[in-house]
């Protein structure tokens, strides 16, 4: 492999907002640099349809503050094919491109990985998921602004909840992770969070129900992760309305509010960042790695272990929730 001339960016999965900060940030620090760098949309479908631009600085101005991603987003499946794979190998090679950036949550950084061996082409992936499940980093891009809009929104339905003495299981995204589900819970002061990590070690349901979690309120929030292993939130009040049916229970489920919105400053500096990291991984002959954060420290977390889905929940954060719902 030669010295690094020109980079391709591309976002791919969910977006996340503060992936256009990382866009921002990896475009300006490349062009800093003295490296070329292209935008490639769509992820790796627009590497696969060759929808590949060349950015300048001006590419990238007053994007910081905006949600979603300028360079659009896709879950590929032809990208998990060999023959989409050589395409968008081809596709990159004639652009010039030597080198990826590549910005998303796991699925997008298991595609990297299988990428990078394929061809031997250094990538780079920066954690862009609101679900802040990729290991080897404190926090992913997108995270934090997704637990504020959990935030401002629950202690909207808080409002409703206490007026009518109701119980809401509020669900949130995650997939399969509980990080937005227990935060979100300390945030907004909720009662309980129901969350994948802990559901075949207790039933969360009876658990929160035998503690009389109504004690001393007449209203109770609760934040269910969505995932099969907690039931979801329908799965959850269909249960109690069996069960214990003197609970007047509501539903409701945040969906893709949580993924859009400007991003907070903790994740525009996160974002910023990460991407200036990532060019400086690549100067320095890294490659098949994740920049991360830890501790507040840029870390290099090879994508095998970023992605190894056993990123574990802090555990002193449910005796929190616990202590404080008194
Ligand atoms: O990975 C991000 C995420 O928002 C998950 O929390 C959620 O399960 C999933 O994406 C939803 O994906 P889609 O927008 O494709 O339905």
């Amino acid at each position: 492999m030669g010295v690094v001339k020109c980079v391709g960016i591309l976002t791919s999965g969910g977006d996340a907002p503060g992936m256009n900060a990382a866009i921002r940030a990896v475009t300006r620090s490349a062009i800093y640099n003295g490296l070329a760098v292209k935008g490639i949309y769509r992820g790796y479908k627009g590497l696969i349809d060759n929808e590949i631009v060349e950015f300048k600085t001006q590419n990238v101005s007053n994007i910081i503050q905006q949600g979603g991603t300028i360079l659009k987003t896709a879950r590929s499946q032809e990208f998990m094919t060999p023959e989409g794979r050589q395409l968008a190998y081809d596709n990159m090679c004639n652009a010039g491109i030597d080198a990826l950036v590549v910005i998303g949550g796991d699925g997008s950084l298991t595609g990297a990985r299988i990428f990078a061996e394929e061809f031997d082409v250094p990538i780079i992936g920066l954690p862009g998921t609101i679900d802040n499940d990729l290991y080897g980093t404190d926090r992913t891009i997108g995270y934090d602004t997704a637990l504020n809009t959990i935030m401002e929104a629950v202690d909207k339905i808080r409002d409703t909840a206490t007026s009518h003495e109701r119980l809401f299981f509020i669900e949130v995204m995650g997939r399969d992770a509980g990080f937005l589900a227990l935060n979100g819970a300390i945030a907004v002061g909720a009662e309980a969070a129901i969350i994948p990590e802990i559901a075949t070690e207790v039933d969360q349901l009876a658990e929160l129900i035998q503690n009389g979690f109504r004690k001393s309120k007449n209203s109770s929030i609760v934040l269910v992760a969505e995932s099969e292993l907690t039931g979801g939130a329908m799965g959850l009040a269909e249960r109690v309305k069996n069960e214990y049916p003197q609970y007047d229970v509501r539903v409701t489920i945040l969906g893709h509010i949580q993924r859009g919105g400007s991003p907070t400053a903790n994740d525009r500096i996160l974002a910023s960042r990460l991407g200036n990291a990532a060019i400086d991984a690549l100067l320095e002959g890294q490659r098949n790695i994740m920049v991360g954060v830890q501790n507040d420290e840029i870390v290099n977390v090879p994508f095998v272990k970023a992605i190894k889905k056993d990123k574990p929940i802090n555990r002193d954060l449910l005796n929190t929730l616990r202590i404080l719902s008194i």
